[in-house]
């Protein structure tokens, strides 16, 4: 079958391999399209020991096909949106049954828009963050594909302001789309903020930003961190300190969920896709690829130079 190859040369190409078969609590998904995602710029920069070559796209949307040992067949047919660990830029991919979540009240982009972005803006907002209503809530890197959902999921959960940080101007008109009441541009950030101070704050970015962050949590509130997009630089907090204001920091980490708490995962998902599919919140597909062009689909994400999510045609 065709698929994005990744080999040991750092290119994505398209080229030729064996079909999978699903093996034991598996379903095969013929993919329709595919979720262009974070993960797959850190693939290629090797921050994930995954062997060469590969198969890349973490994020598939498609029907199921076949199905392995202890998996309903009556599954065969369904559409679904795969949380993967690979193979997604390929006609035919694996998933865990588990994690082939029902996708049959949205479209096939949507589907694939979904990803993993979706379940994690879900859980960071309500699993983790635990966001009430009558909340204030500050997300960093709110334009994009976690912040443009974690919004919308934060103004569902009833939060009463919620505060988004962008990287540009341009930023700012998109991401006011996504439920935030007010956008700032990140190298306003700390500043504009002034003493105010926030129930929840979500921060994929890491270093300074982190330590700021902090410095403007609400007494009992909760920061989130969940990525190091500007540096994996280690940032050291007192839980003395954090204990004198009642504050709390948690982690989160979908990929791992996937693998030791998969039920979990999988109920967020269908939550979250139940509000996908009655509009309470929406995915916003700004780009499409044919699967030659996955090069550019992720030097773009690279580049920081999307919006929301792109996708990838592979059936
Ligand atoms: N822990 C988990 O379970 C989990 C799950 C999914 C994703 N993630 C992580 O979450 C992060 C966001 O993922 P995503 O899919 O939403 O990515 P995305 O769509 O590429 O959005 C990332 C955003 O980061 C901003 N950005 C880029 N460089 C930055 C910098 N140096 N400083 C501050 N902001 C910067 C950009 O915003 P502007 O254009 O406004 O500058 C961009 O919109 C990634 O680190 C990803 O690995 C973690």
């Amino acid at each position: 079958m065709k698929a994005i190859v990744l080999d040991t040369d750092d290119q994505f190409r398209v080229g030729e391999v064996a079909e999978p078969v699903p093996g034991p609590g598996e379903v095969a998904i013929r993919v329709a399209y595919a979720g262009v995602q974070y993960g797959d710029v850190l693939v290629r920069a090797g921050h994930f020991p995954i062997p060469r070559p590969f198969v890349p796209g973490f994020e598939a949307a498609g029907q199921i096909v076949a199905v392995g040992a202890g998996v309903d067949q009556a599954r065969i047919g369904e559409q679904v949106a795969g949380l993967i660990g690979g193979g997604g830029f390929g006609e035919i991919v694996i998933a865990p049954a588990i994690l082939a979540i029902g996708a049959a009240q949205v479209d096939p982009r949507t589907a694939a828009g979904f990803g993993w972005v979706t379940p994690t803006a879900y859980d960071l907002i309500n699993t983790i963050a635990r966001v009430r209503p009558g909340d204030t809530v500050l997300i960093h890197a709110a334009a994009g594909g976690v912040g443009s959902m974690a919004g919308q999921f934060a103004a569902v959960a009833g939060a009463e302001r919620i505060v988004g940080v962008v990287g540009n101007a341009d930023q700012v008109d998109y991401a006011r789309r996504f439920g935030y009441h007010e956008v700032l541009v990140r190298e306003d950030f700390p500043d504009a903020v002034g003493d105010e101070t926030f129930d929840a704050i979500l921060d994929p970015i890491g270093g300074r930003t982190r330590l700021a962050s902090l410095a403007r949590l609400a007494a009992h509130g909760r920061i989130v961190v969940y990525g190091n997009i500007a540096t994996f630089e280690p940032v050291t907090v007192s839980t003395n300190d954090l204990l004198m204001q009642g504050q709390s920091l948690m982690t989160y980490n979908s990929n791992l969920a996937s693998q030791t708490h998969p039920k979990r995962l999988a109920d967020s998902a269908a939550r979250a896709m139940a509000l996908v599919a009655d509009g309470s919140v929406r995915i916003d597909i700004t780009a499409e690829y044919d699967l030659s062009d996955v090069e550019t689909a992720i030097a773009s994400l690279a580049g920081g130079a999307t919006r929301g999510r792109s996708i990838v045609r592979v059936g």
